[in-house]
């Protein structure tokens, strides 16, 4: 929308800008320090209840000190959230942004700050410098601030999206959080330097599904899968491994729930754990309690790798659809889980203890269903590779539609969480569901991926898939700052793209995933190499890997590679649990066909009703006004 004419003077848009930002400006907000009751909240009556545990379900520290922490909620009828920052030691204020990556800049921040004698609340940007302003529209509307037994509390609300182009669009997905602690007052926010203030970067799900728990049944158990007493290292990273045994012929009981036990205290430093079954063919696994990366861990962990149970900072419980449970125990499953904590001490606090894991919940009731995992996306091979110094590079893996039919009962399946995965040049996984070749539902998005979030992302809503459908995987990779190109495979330095999917009821479907057919790949090979005028072709006779680090790459090679991947045909690893294809052919298979895309969803700013703030703000974005 524009509203200015075309023949206003730069000096009077200018003039326009400044008045409506002088008007606007900032909230003042009742200097914190002083009388913390008599504040004046923008947001009029917030009810003065001392905490909010109903109101602000979700919460989690945001330093490894645990002195700032966020507690938020989420209204999908209003699209908005709301957010507390509680602050245990209040000096001069405080950052709170989110970016694409957590970089300082390009960020979206929300600001609190004093100037020596008052105080301000506002919505501010950094640009790509670090330079940081505040923003012409307001979107953080401030509702409470509040001096609290636990320390300081503010308390504000935002949109999911705000049609700001400076701000950022809370999706679904991982959300990169900055923060950030002024201990000296500030002139003005463009003395704001975010370099040289105390700042760090947590991950998060912000937006999660809104539908109650389940109750649980009555005859529910539970088991604890807890490190004993563990010294947590006096190093930033730690994986610690641990084997814990089920109790002796334990019957097959389901699964129904889990969630985490945190040692009290250690909550700002565990930060991710997961519980995997060992394979069930290993008759014993030798115990063991220690780092995961020590040359003394037993070779056999190696085969534990079912993951049954995966929380990270912030997740609540994980909770199974009523009808469905993940099987435990019985002869078909192994008595011996492995627990891997990933401890996270950048302050290097030491003689720390812990025993945190996870409380299985588990009924010997079996449900109607068994709950499975299947993999889709990319088999781990080097034939799917990206050419060093892309910024975006996408790679899809496909579950074709014939592996869906020859694999899925008549009924379908339903997916109902999923668990991405990427090594460290993954930025984005994105699996949607297509049938009759148009996109009709995407199973689960992440725009701002990262290999550090890992965790089983309960979906708002099932997902049917029936035989027939497809289901396309696709990645995006950036190998800016890598010189070599990056194939598929196990190693930490090669990639992968998977999204594990929980589904019901469970078949024999173990994975569902391709690569490109290796013989065409061969013909990329020596066309590239004669098109570069190499006549010494060892075409065949290296490996793939090789293959790929002997091109030279340039744009050329790497858009025809990009291209090759989307046309040429498939090898479809329609995969059973018992680790065979099932019966058919699956060689050299025809790429799905999509002929049309899902649209974006629109939110409540985008065209049409516009939110009251915007009616005389919106005409001064700074974007806008250039253009004039
Ligand atoms: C979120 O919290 C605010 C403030 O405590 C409350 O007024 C609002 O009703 C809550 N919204 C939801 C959806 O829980
Ligand atoms: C902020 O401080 C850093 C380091 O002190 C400096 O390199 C950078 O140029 C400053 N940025 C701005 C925008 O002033
Ligand atoms: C699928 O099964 C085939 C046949 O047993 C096997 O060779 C192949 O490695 C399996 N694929 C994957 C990705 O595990």
């Amino acid at each position: 929308m524009r509203l200015f004419n075309k023949d206003l003077r730069l000096q009077d848009v200018t003039l326009m800008y400044l008045t409506v930002l002088a008007t606007l400006v900032v909230i003042l907000v009742a200097s914190y320090q002083v009388d913390p009751a008599a504040s004046p909240s923008r947001g009029g009556s917030t009810p003065t209840s001392t905490s909010t545990p109903v109101q602000l379900p979700y919460h989690m520290p945001l330093d490894p000190r645990g002195h700032l922490h966020l507690s938020w909620n989420i209204s999908y009828p209003l699209q908005e959230l709301y957010l507390e920052v509680r602050c245990s030691e209040m000096k001069h204020g405080l950052v709170l942004g989110m970016s694409d990556r957590g970089e300082l800049t390009n960020a979206d921040l929300v600001v609190l700050w004093d100037d020596g004698h008052q105080s301000f609340f506002g919505d501010a940007w950094s640009d790509s410098q670090g330079h940081v302003s505040l923003d012409s529209q307001q979107d953080y509307q401030l509702m409470d601030t509040r001096q609290t037994p636990e320390g300081f509390s503010l308390l504000f609300k935002r949109p999911f999206s705000t049609c700001d182009p400076r701000d950022y669009i809370i999706e679904e997905g991982t959300v990169h959080l900055i923060y950030g602690v002024l201990d000296q007052p500030i002139r003005s926010l463009q003395q704001l330097n975010l370099s040289q203030i105390e700042t760090g970067v947590q991950r998060a799900l912000l937006l999660r599904p809104d539908t109650p728990p389940p109750s649980l049944p009555r005859d529910v158990q539970t088991l604890e899968v807890r490190t004993p007493d563990v010294t947590i290292p006096t190093q930033e990273t730690t994986y610690w491994c641990h084997i814990f045994q089920l109790p002796p012929n334990m019957p097959k009981n389901h699964i129904v729930m889990y969630e985490s036990v945190v040692t009290p205290g250690n909550e700002a430093i565990v930060h991710h754990m997961e519980v995997f079954e060992c394979s069930p063919e290993m008759s014993t696994v030798p115990q063991y309690s220690g780092s995961c990366d020590s040359k003394m861990k037993p070779a056999s962990l190696n085969y534990c790798r079912h993951v049954l149970a995966a929380w990270a900072m912030g997740a609540k419980s994980f909770y199974y659809p009523t009808d469905a449970g993940l099987p435990l125990g019985g002869p078909a499953s192994s008595r011996f889980l492995r627990l891997e904590v990933h401890y996270h001490n950048p302050l290097l606090i030491s003689g720390r203890k812990d025993n945190s894991g996870v409380r299985l919940y588990h009924t010997p009731s079996l449900r109607r269903y068994d709950a499975g995992i299947m993999e889709l996306g990319l088999v781990y091979t080097p034939v799917m590779a990206i050419p060093p110094r892309e910024q975006n590079f996408h790679l899809t893996g496909f579950c074709t539609s014939k592996c869906t039919q020859t694999a899925l009962p008549p009924g379908g399946i339903n997916i109902f969480a999923s668990q991405l995965h990427t090594h460290l040049a993954g930025r984005g996984v994105r699996t949607v569901l297509v049938r009759g070749g148009r996109e009709v539902k995407v199973v689960q998005e992440d725009k701002h991926f990262s290999t550090h979030y890992q965790i089983i992302r309960m979906l708002r809503k099932m997902v049917t898939v029936l035989p027939g459908d497809v289901l396309l995987t696709k990645c995006t990779y950036n190998t800016e700052d890598r010189s070599q190109p990056t194939v598929g495979g196990f190693g930490i330095m090669e990639e992968m793209c998977v999204n594990y999917v929980h589904y019901y009821p469970r078949t024999q479907l173990e994975l569902c995933k391709s690569n490109i057919d290796p013989g065409y790949l061969q013909k990329y090979f020596s066309f590239i190499n004669r098109f570069q005028g190499g006549d010494a072709c060892s075409c065949g006779q290296t490996s793939v890997t090789d293959q790929f680090s002997s091109l030279s790459w340039d744009s050329f090679s790497g858009e025809v590679l990009n291209s090759l991947y989307n046309t040429a045909p498939i090898s479809m690893a329609c995969n059973q649990s018992s680790a065979k294809l099932f019966p058919g052919d699956w060689e050299r298979q025809e790429l799905p066909v999509v002929t049309s895309q899902l649209q974006r969803p629109r939110y409540p700013c985008e065209g049409g009703k516009l939110p009251s703030q915007s009616s005389e703000p919106t005409v001064v974005q700074p974007d806008r006004v250039e253009e004039v």
